[in-house]
């Protein structure tokens, strides 16, 4: 089938087209750019994603990774430990598309 090698090369981290993210709790399938953050790409469809500081330092948009991969901006250290990111967690605010992507936030209970 080259329909999905087609696809594959469209969606690199290069692509301009970037990716598409569902967000778990609401249902709603967004547009991210590679070069954007998963929050801000939210924001920009109306999408009312828990956040405060937006640069990786308060932990209010933490999330759950359910599907895709995701390069991460620079973050304060305590906020996304090592073993939550091993285990699929994520900041919204600092998570940059590398696929499409399922994901859900979390909160401040889902620590
Ligand atoms: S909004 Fe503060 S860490 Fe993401």
């Amino acid at each position: 089938m080259s329909a999905p090698a087609r696809a594959s090369r469209a969606k690199s981290p290069k692509s301009p087209a970037g990716f598409q993210v569902t967000i778990g709790n609401t249902g709603a399938l967004i547009r991210c750019a590679a070069d954007e953050t998963v929050l801000h790409a939210a924001m920009r469809a109306g999408i009312d994603y828990p956040h405060a500081c937006a640069s990786g330092n308060c932990g209010m948009c933490l999330s759950q990774l359910v599907a895709g991969k995701v390069a991460m901006l620079p973050r304060a250290d305590a906020t996304l430990s090592p073993e939550q990111a091993a285990s699929g967690k994520t900041l919204a605010c600092r998570a940059m598309p590398c696929s499409d992507l399922s994901i859900r936030w979390l909160g401040r209970t889902g620590r």
